[in-house]
């Protein structure tokens, strides 16, 4: 995946980068490093979906199973981590360097709940009780499909998805797209900073 990552091998201690960010409403000292997904700061996509979440999101469940997909240095899953202490979050992605950086920061917040996986790592079983992404948009729209269709239908009945996405790289066609494929319907949750969030629920 050219557009997110070159394979860089495993992070050397002279690689890390410490970054100071507002994870679940408290401050997080964490760790990036170049060859992931917005190593410098927390991306503004990110930003917008944790602070909709905040104001408009509904209760993270306290158990279960959560799935941050496409999961970078960690914030999403840092985040649910941090609110649902007795959850099991899954934070997925194809970068193992990504799951390395994430794996460091859990470790780092005290985060015993967070598990990292490459995605056919995780058992196809498992199935999830939240999703929030910041999708790899930039993978390609067919491939992003497969992808979204691929973990939303592990979601539970009753569970919902989170994405956020920039209105300039076909969040709004995205959510036309979501919501005609069945279970699924799609509705916008928030916009911000040219961010939509994208509510994913299963079609009652
Ligand atoms: C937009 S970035 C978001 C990263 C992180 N969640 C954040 O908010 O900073 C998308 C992530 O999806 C990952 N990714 C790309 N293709 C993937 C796939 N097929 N399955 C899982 N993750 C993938 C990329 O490596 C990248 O880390």
């Amino acid at each position: 995946m050219p557009h997110y990552f070159e394979p860089a091998g495993p992070v050397r201690a002279d690689d890390l980068r410490p970054l100071d960010v507002v994870l679940a409403g408290a401050p997080a000292g964490v760790v990036t490093a170049p060859g992931v997904f917005s190593a410098n700061r927390l991306d503004l996509g990110t930003s917008v979906l944790l602070r909709t979440e905040q104001r408009l999101g509904g209760p993270v469940p306290a158990a279960g199973r959560l799935l941050d997909l496409g999961c970078g240095w960690g914030p999403i899953a840092l985040a649910l981590a941090r609110l649902a202490p007795d959850a099991e979050v899954w934070a997925v992605d194809v970068n193992p360097r990504a799951l390395e950086l994430t794996a460091l920061n859990a470790s780092r917040l005290g985060l015993g709940n967070v598990r990292t996986a490459l995605p056919d790592a995780v058992a196809p079983g498992l199935a999830f009780d939240l999703l929030w992404s910041n999708p790899p948009i930039r993978v390609g729209k067919d491939a992003l499909h497969g992808l979204l269709r691929r973990w939303l239908d592990r979601l539970r009945p009753d569970a919902h998805a989170d994405l956020v996405t920039h209105k300039h790289l076909g969040a709004d066609s995205l959510t036309t797209w979501l919501g005609a494929q069945p279970p699924w319907t799609a509705q916008k949750l928030a916009s911000a900073k040219g961010y939509r969030v994208i509510r994913v629920t299963r079609a009652p």
